[in-house]
């Protein structure tokens, strides 16, 4: 092909089959530019590539030329015809308040190395909120997790990307080591009798998400007995060391309940290496309280049974911004920083 320039003309379009390899080179290229910054490690073999291969042009073949497949979207961006960028959405609603709006996950978004600063990146993200808007037929979110060594944060805001939720990470869970948790401090599974008080907590937490900007999820609901109803029967299906997710709840010296967390672990698909993947979510506190002694109690107890569940490293969602109380009791707890969720509203052209 022709020397890469800013003159080459860039388009943005549906992936075609026979483009499969291409598209699993770049993928290539993403993982083990993540696995450098420390993520979860992708298989070395070639015919792990070749699989993902088999499976994109086959999902091509299935889109007909159209980028969305359902609520899955995929885009190339072609330099001079030729593909060196992809990017896929998924789109999704995490709630039913009218207040919540539809949301599109940046997922696998690349640039082959030697095309970069050309402009494929900010096409591929355009076209990808415009695709979205499109299938939901109104404005959507879009939203992208960066791992903080990553330098693309600066390509996002200059793309008018803003962090509205930061993960910190627990590494090596075998090893973990954080202050011990002050013995007034309780971790349990939570228990449908915990109800009313994890409703509170989740208001707490959809207020906080909303004042961050993380327009993902549903505003604060009025706590009335249909809502704790249903969270008491969701919880009564829950038991220790049970299916996933496992709501967490920690209590203090009076045994008032003051934070819970949504726990998951689940495996990751080939062509990553078959490693489980654990993740705090909802982390709801207290409002008035100091996090610090309950994320300390929280944090090692979900460690414990993440690591029965075969996971080794244990990612902390949902947290606030750097220098608040509750990053700072994340950070306390043994975790490092990890990531930032950054998010824009795209609406329709
Ligand atoms: C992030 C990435 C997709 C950007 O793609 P790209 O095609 O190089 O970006 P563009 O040329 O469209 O750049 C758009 C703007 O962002 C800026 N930008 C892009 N990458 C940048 C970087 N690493 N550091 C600073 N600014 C950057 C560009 O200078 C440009 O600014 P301008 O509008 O003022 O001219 C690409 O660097 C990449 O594939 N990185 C590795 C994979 C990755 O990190 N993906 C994102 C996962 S969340």
């Amino acid at each position: 092909m022709a020397a890469l320039s800013s003159t080459s003309s860039v388009a943005v379009r549906a992936p075609r089959p026979g483009e499969g390899a291409v598209i699993a080179g770049l993928w290539r290229e993403l993982w083990e530019v993540h696995e450098s910054w420390g993520s979860y490690p992708g298989s070395k073999e070639a015919s792990a590539y070749e699989q993902v291969a088999a499976r994109v042009d086959q999902d091509s073949r299935a889109r007909g030329g159209n980028v969305m497949l359902g609520r899955h979207l995929h885009l190339v961006a072609t330099l001079d015809g030729v593909p060196l960028g992809q990017v896929e959405g998924w789109v999704d609603r995490f709630g039913d308040s009218p207040m919540t709006p539809w949301t599109c996950e940046v997922r696998s978004l690349v640039v082959s190395e030697r095309a970069r600063g050309l402009g494929l990146g900010r096409a591929l993200l355009d076209a990808l909120g415009d695709a979205a808007t499109t299938l939901v037929r109104g404005p959507s979110v879009l939203v992208a997790e960066v791992l903080e060594p990553n330098p693309a944060h600066t390509f996002y805001s200059k793309a008018g990307y803003s962090p509205v939720s930061w993960v910190a990470r627990v590494d090596e869970l075998d090893r973990h080591v954080s202050t011990p948790p002050d013995a007034s401090t309780r971790p349990r599974v939570a228990h449908p009798s915990d109800a009313y008080a994890l409703a509170l907590l989740d208001a707490s937490l959809a207020a906080r998400r909303r004042a961050q900007g993380d327009v993902r999820f549903d505003p604060p609901r009025a706590i009335d007995a249909t809502l704790i109803g249903a969270l008491a029967a969701r919880l009564d299906g829950a038991w220790a060391y049970g299916p996933m997710p496992q709501e967490l709840v920690v209590t203090d010296a009076t045994n008032t309940l003051r934070a819970s967390t949504s726990l998951y672990v689940a495996p990751l698909d080939p062509p990553f290496l078959p490693v489980r993947r654990a993740i705090l979510t909802r982390v709801g506190v207290d409002a008035a309280a100091d996090p610090t002694p309950y994320l300390r109690a929280l944090v090692p107890f979900a460690a414990h049974i993440a690591t029965t569940w075969g996971a080794r490293t244990l990612e902390i969602s949902d947290l606030s911004a750097p220098g608040t109380p509750l990053h700072r009791a994340a950070l306390a707890s043994g975790a490092r920083p990890w990531s930032r969720v950054v998010s824009k509203r795209h609406l329709p052209a």
